[in-house]
């Protein structure tokens, strides 16, 4: 595959072809998690001061991010060459009083993090922005966070009657409260209002059925912000602050991505002959549920509590060769492993028993279709599924040589998540597996191509 890799939306999408693998070691370091590094980029440009990241996302995402920051005039320094998906970066910034209005289009690339969470910083903003993106992105819903914060006090609007972008947002520098009960489970919309919520002039307080990752309570707590969580009457997860405060400058230690450690651990613990080492995996209880879900269906895994900094866990994780068995995923769940859903896919083609995914509709609404996309991918490869509206039936096939998948071409949609899967897939299909928008991995996955060859013992 052609290693320069560009922007998968301005770009020929490049093409990987994927042989089958007779064993598989390896000892990979991880990409920085993306989550984490857009909010260590926000709360940065959001600080007076200057911030050091270290070790943070090199995928395109989050340049996406570093790139719109840097239209409102926040100084980003990258220190270093990038390696294996990490890069260091010093942020310079007077904090958003000193961000200046930008004169074009602010690109959030493939990014929805990047579209809703700056939408959410923007509503503090006395100033006009317009944030867009590429094919997909003006697909990704956004009436969801143009409803809070024009509650909130700002203008927004959309295409499509104000459900699609480009997004334009007129913000305001004070805002007012809000108390507001997702719809969704979003950790883009909760972190949106509470990014708006600090240039507010009252409580603001989000109300979550489903407990979403707590990256941005624990980041804005690290930076002196008072953050409170706590269960709600009607049992919903509640999390508010005061408006007003101030974001204080500070460095952040990133932590491997475990979004893309559960490409691995599914691969180490479905394939006939491996043994897979993921190092400094962040393992925060919002976001690990990939790992317990796989255990639960019997995979091998073995973590290794390292020291976190930042206040995020982390752990060392072994993987290897498993007997994997079908699980129930309910919607929770899904919540909570959203961006691991066609990892999980591909393992349950592996496992005995049938596996069954319910209300996982969210999928529909990420950079594709990911139940449409994940269901035609692997059928094309020989695992048998089918979507039943918003649920996943996965038939397993344990026992059959090579799970009865079989290399084919398959269509990636220029998603990362799917290329990456399909690629996993290949590692076990017999023959070859030909990907087509294989460039898109590296929208979170940099490196990943080449950890994919590495593997191959
Ligand atoms: C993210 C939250 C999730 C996830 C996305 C990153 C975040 O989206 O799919 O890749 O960093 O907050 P939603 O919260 O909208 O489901």
């Amino acid at each position: 595959m052609d290693a320069t890799l560009a922007q998968p939306h301005d770009s020929a999408s490049g093409v990987a072809h994927v042989r089958q693998a007779a064993r598989i070691r390896g000892r990979l370091p991880l990409p920085g998690d993306k989550s984490i590094t857009h909010r260590a980029l926000i709360l940065a440009a959001l600080a007076e001061g200057e911030s050091l990241i270290k070790d943070g996302s090199d995928g395109f995402d989050c340049n996406s991010t570093a790139g719109v920051l840097a239209s409102l005039g926040v100084a980003i320094e990258r220190l270093g060459e990038a390696t294996g998906g990490r890069v260091d970066r010093r942020v310079r910034s007077a904090g958003r009083a000193g961000w200046r209005e930008p004169e074009g289009t602010l690109d959030a690339g493939n990014s929805g993090t990047t579209l809703r969470m700056m939408a959410g910083a923007l509503a503090g903003f006395p100033g006009y922005a317009v944030l867009d993106g590429d094919a997909s992105l003006r697909r990704r819903p956004v009436a969801r966070i143009i409803e809070p914060l024009r509650r909130m006090g700002a203008t927004l609007h959309g295409r499509a009657g104000d459900t699609l972008p480009p997004l334009t947002v007129v913000g305001r520098t004070q805002l007012g409260p809000i108390d507001l009960r997702m719809t969704v489970p979003s950790a883009q919309v909760k972190s949106s209002v509470l990014l708006a919520g600090l240039a507010s002039n009252g409580p603001v307080r989000v109300r979550e059925a489903i407990a979403t990752r707590d990256h941005t309570e624990r980041m804005l707590r690290a930076r002196g912000v008072v953050v409170d969580e706590h269960d709600g009457q009607d049992g919903a997860h509640v999390v508010s602050l005061e408006g007003g405060q101030t974001v204080l400058a500070s460095d952040e230690q990133v932590p491997g991505d475990v979004s893309a450690a559960a490409f691995w651990l599914v691969a180490g613990a479905a394939h006939p002959d491996a043994e897979l080492t993921l190092e400094r995996v962040g393992v925060n209880p919002t976001r690990r549920a990939v790992i317990d879900l796989l255990r639960s269906m019997g995979a091998r895994i073995d973590e290794r509590a390292l020291d976190g900094r930042g206040g995020e866990p982390v752990a060392e994780i072994t993987v290897r060769t498993s007997e994997l068995v079908a699980i129930e995923v309910g919607a929770a769940d899904v919540a909570r492993a959203i961006d691991e859903i066609p990892a999980l896919c591909l393992a349950a083609a592996c496992a005995h028993g049938t596996t069954h995914i319910r209300g996982a509709g969210e999928l529909r609404h990420k950079e594709s279709d990911r139940i449409a996309g994940v269901a035609a991918g692997l059928e094309a490869l020989g695992a048998r599924l089918e979507v039943d509206g918003d649920d996943l039936v996965v038939h397993g096939a344990a026992g059959r040589p090579a799970f009865g998948l079989r290399g084919t071409s398959v269509m990636t949609h220029d998603d990362h998540r799917l290329a990456m899967v399909f690629a996993i897939a290949g590692l076990l299909a017999a023959g070859e597996t030909v990907l087509d928008g294989a460039r898109s991995a590296a929208v979170s996955y940099p490196g990943f191509f080449s950890d994919l060859e590495g593997v191959r013992a």
